[in-house]
């Protein structure tokens, strides 16, 4: 059996402090260990309507105060100058569920109309979804991503405690029919949950033509319930494929992009294992991430941000909130560290940073 192919991702050694070397003055988004983030990562709010059990308890969580959130001229504002100062070429909307954002159609086409036009993507949970995808598409959205952890009504209404799964079917027929292909979908598998369905949601996707990732469950959650022993790792996710499935490496480069791809039964149909606590791809890492409340963070698992709001709020010009969002990088981490001794989680659960 292939596992643990080599697919020419750089590892760099970890370390646990920020550089003492001053940041260079460049425009863009460097860090110490020579990556330049350009793929911006934007919550849009922390609120979900689902309750995915790897990810939040069924009462929700404390939702950040209205206030606290970045008005819509905000976000645009400080998207506006990563992409105009800061090299951004790319911009991802989450949440939370970024769709529980009143007028998020809006928010896109005002982000599409920015110089230079960075490429627009969200990940979404898909409910709600179908009757405004065309909208979306019509506001510039380019690519989505939709998640997708079994294609069992009763599994998905265990995992998610919501009963939504024909939302979510929905959602991935009427992003196809608006273009914003290839639709991809994001899978979480849970031990005795939903990893013997494995097979069902990846023949489900070849049958219409999404593209479905499976993604490792990381100690993101709000209840800090991730065990190590829980996690379905890449290699067993690619064993559990293979009881079905012939998989061979693509031949497609893998990039900053964190998925390993292979090819099912010889092609073109494909599939994308990431990885990220058992073969960490920190050292390709592209992003910056901001917060719903106006927060930069350099890594999902960073345990410091910078606070920008405070920094609109008070009137900074362009260049001062560009400075203090160049430091926040300067500083980034070599990786995540979750495979070290000492490995904290960071406060915030995955909802309130952002996929
Ligand atoms: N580990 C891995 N993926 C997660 N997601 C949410 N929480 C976790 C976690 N702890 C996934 C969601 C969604 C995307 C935003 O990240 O399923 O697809
Ligand atoms: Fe909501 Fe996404 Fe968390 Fe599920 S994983 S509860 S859809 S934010």
């Amino acid at each position: 059996m292939v596992t643990g192919v080599d697919l020419g991702i750089p590892r760099v050694p970890t370390a646990r402090t920020a550089p003492d070397r001053p940041r260079p003055a460049e425009p863009a988004l460097v860090d110490s260990f020579g990556r330049v983030a350009t793929d911006l990562r934007v919550s849009v709010t922390d609120r979900c309507n689902l309750r995915c059990t790897y990810c939040m308890p069924a009462e929700g969580l404390d939702w950040m105060p209205q206030q606290q959130v970045l008005t819509d001229d905000e976000l645009v504002r400080l998207v506006d100058i990563a992409v105009r100062l800061l090299g951004v070429t790319d911009v991802r909307l989450t949440g939370g569920e970024p769709l529980l954002r009143p007028h998020l159609e809006d928010l896109v086409a005002r982000m599409a109309a920015l110089t230079p036009r960075p490429r627009l993507a969200m990940t979404t949970n898909g409910v709600g979804f179908a009757k405004r995808a065309r909208a979306f598409a019509d506001a510039g959205l380019d690519r989505i991503n939709i998640s997708l952890d079994t294609i069992d009504p009763e599994t998905f209404a265990t995992m998610t405690r919501r009963d939504r799964l024909r939302h979510v079917l929905d959602a991935l027929a009427a992003a196809r029919d608006a273009g914003l292909e290839p639709v991809k979908i994001n899978a979480v598998l849970m031990r005795g949950l939903n990893d013997h369905q494995a097979t069902d949601l990846l023949r489900f996707a070849l049958d219409h033509g999404y593209h479905l990732r499976f993604i490792e469950q990381m100690p993101l959650d709000a209840q800090h319930g991730w065990s190590r022993a829980d996690m379905i790792t890449a290699d067993e996710i690619l064993a559990l494929l293979r009881t079905e499935f012939d998989l061979t490496p693509s031949p497609t480069r893998r990039g900053g992009a964190p998925a390993e791809r292979w090819l099912v039964n010889g092609g073109p149909g494909e599939v994308g294992i990431i990885p990220s606590v058992t073969r960490p791809f920190c050292a390709a890492c592209e992003r910056t991430r901001l917060t719903a409340d106006g927060a930069v963070r350099s890594c999902l698992f960073s345990t410091t941000e910078t606070d920008l709001r405070g920094l609109l709020r008070e009137g900074a010009d362009d260049e001062r909130i560009a400075d203090a969002w160049r430091d926040a990088m300067w500083g980034k981490l070599a990786g995540h560290e979750i495979n070290e001794a000492g490995f904290a989680q960071p406060i915030r659960p995955m909802s309130a940073i952002g996929g």
